[in-house]
C-alpha cells in the first residue's frame, strides 16, 4: 500500500500543465517527480521504454500525459501501464481531451480511456479538456500581424486554463479515493468564439487584433508545412470540426466542483497574460 515517501510521478512534467502539477502538490505531504525528455527531475522518454522503470521507481500515483503531436501510442501507453502495475503504482490520472471516448479509432485517446479502466491494480480519473486557453499565448494559435486564423464557422469553445485543469489535476492525485472513476469535463465558464477571443485579446493588449476563419483543410495543411507531423491531420480536423459543426465544448461544473472556485473566464486569462501579445519581438 502506500507509503509517505512515495512519490507522485509528473509525466509532461515541463508541459503546460505537469509543470503547474507539480507546483500544487508541493509542499503538500507527497514528493513530486517530474519527467520529460528535456527540464525535469528524471529523463523520460515515450519512445524508449528503457526509461519507465526508472521514472516509477517508488512512485504510487501517476499523472499521464501521452506523447504529443501523434495519435498512434495505445501500445506504448499500454507497456507503461503494465510496468506501473508491476510498480504498484495505485492510481493514474489522465490528461484526456474534451469528449475523449467519443474521439475518432484512428486516435488512441479512447484507447488509453479504456485502457485505463480495464486495470483493476490501480484506481484512475479522466480530465477531458476543453481547448485550452493558453494556446492563444504559445505557438498553438498565435497572433500573427493582428490576426488570429482559425477554421470555426463561428462556433464557440469553452476554452479552459491550463492552471485550472492543473489544479484539478492535483486534487485528484492528492486524494485519489475521493476521485477514483471520476471523469471531469474540464471547461471555462462560456462557451466564445474566435471572435471573442480577437476582441479580448486587442482590449487588454491595447493592439488591434482580428479573427480571420479559413477553409479548414487549407488551415491544416498550413500546419503541416510549418511542421506539424502529417499523421496529426486527423486530430486537428477532430478538433476543429466540432466547433465548426457547433459541438464544440459547453461549459461544465467540473471544475469548480473539485477545485473548489469557479473556473477561469477567458477575459481574466486575457488580463493575466496581455504581456504575451504585447511583447516588442511579437506581431
Ligand atoms: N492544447 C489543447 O488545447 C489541449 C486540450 C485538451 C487536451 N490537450 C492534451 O494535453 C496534452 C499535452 O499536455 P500539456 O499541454 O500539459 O503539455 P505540453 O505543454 O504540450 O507539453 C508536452 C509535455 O510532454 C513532454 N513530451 C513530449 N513528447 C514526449 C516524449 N516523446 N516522451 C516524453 N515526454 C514527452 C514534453 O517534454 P519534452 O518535450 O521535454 O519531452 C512536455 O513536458 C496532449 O495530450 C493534448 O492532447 C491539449
Amino acid at each position: 500500500m502506500t507509503s509517505a515517501s512515495q512519490a507522485a510521478l509528473i509525466l509532461g512534467g515541463s508541459g503546460r500543465t505537469g509543470s503547474l502539477v507539480a507546483r500544487h502538490l508541493a509542499g503538500r505531504g507527497i514528493p513530486v517527480r517530474t519527467a520529460s525528455r528535456r527540464g525535469s527531475d528524471v529523463f523520460f522518454d515515450w519512445d524508449d521504454p528503457a526509461t519507465y522503470p526508472g521514472a516509477l521507481t517508488g512512485t504510487d500515483r501517476v499523472y499521464l500525459v501521452t506523447p504529443v503531436l501523434r495519435v498512434r501510442y495505445a501500445s506504448q501507453v499500454a507497456a507503461f501501464l503494465d510496468q506501473a502495475e508491476a510498480a504498484r503504482v495505485r492510481h493514474v490520472t489522465f490528461l484526456s481531451t474534451y469528449n475523449g471516448d467519443r474521439a475518432p479509432h484512428e486516435i488512441d485517446i479512447a484507447a488509453v480511456e479504456a485502457d485505463l479502466a480495464s486495470r483493476g491494480t490501480f484506481t484512475q480519473s479522466i480530465l477531458r479538456p476543453a481547448w485550452v486557453m493558453q494556446n492563444f499565448t504559445d505557438d498553438h494559435l498565435p497572433v500573427i500581424n493582428g490576426t488570429i486564423t482559425v477554421p470555426s464557422g463561428g462556433g464557440s469553445e469553452a476554452f479552459v486554463d491550463a492552471a485550472d485543469i492543473a489544479a484539478v489535476a492535483a486534487k485528484t492525485l492528492l486524494n485519489p479515493d475521493s476521485h477514483a472513476g471520476a471523469r471531469y469535463a474540464l471547461t471555462g465558464p462560456q462557451a466564445i468564439t474566435f471572435q471573442d477571443v480577437a476582441t479580448t485579446i486587442a482590449a487588454v493588449s491595447g493592439q488591434p487584433v482580428v479573427y480571420k476563419d479559413i477553409d479548414q483543410e487549407a488551415w491544416i495543411n498550413g500546419a503541416i508545412a510549418a511542421g506539424v507531423p502529417a499523421g496529426y491531420a486527423v486530430m486537428l480536423r477532430w478538433l476543429t470540426g466540432a466547433i465548426i459543426t457547433g459541438d464544440g465544448s459547453q461549459p461544465t461544473g467540473d471544475i469548480e466542483t473539485v477545485a473548489g472556485w469557479p473556473a477561469t473566464s477567458f477575459e481574466a486569462f486575457a488580463r493575466r497574460n496581455a504581456a504575451a501579445w504585447t511583447a516588442p519581438e511579437d506581431k
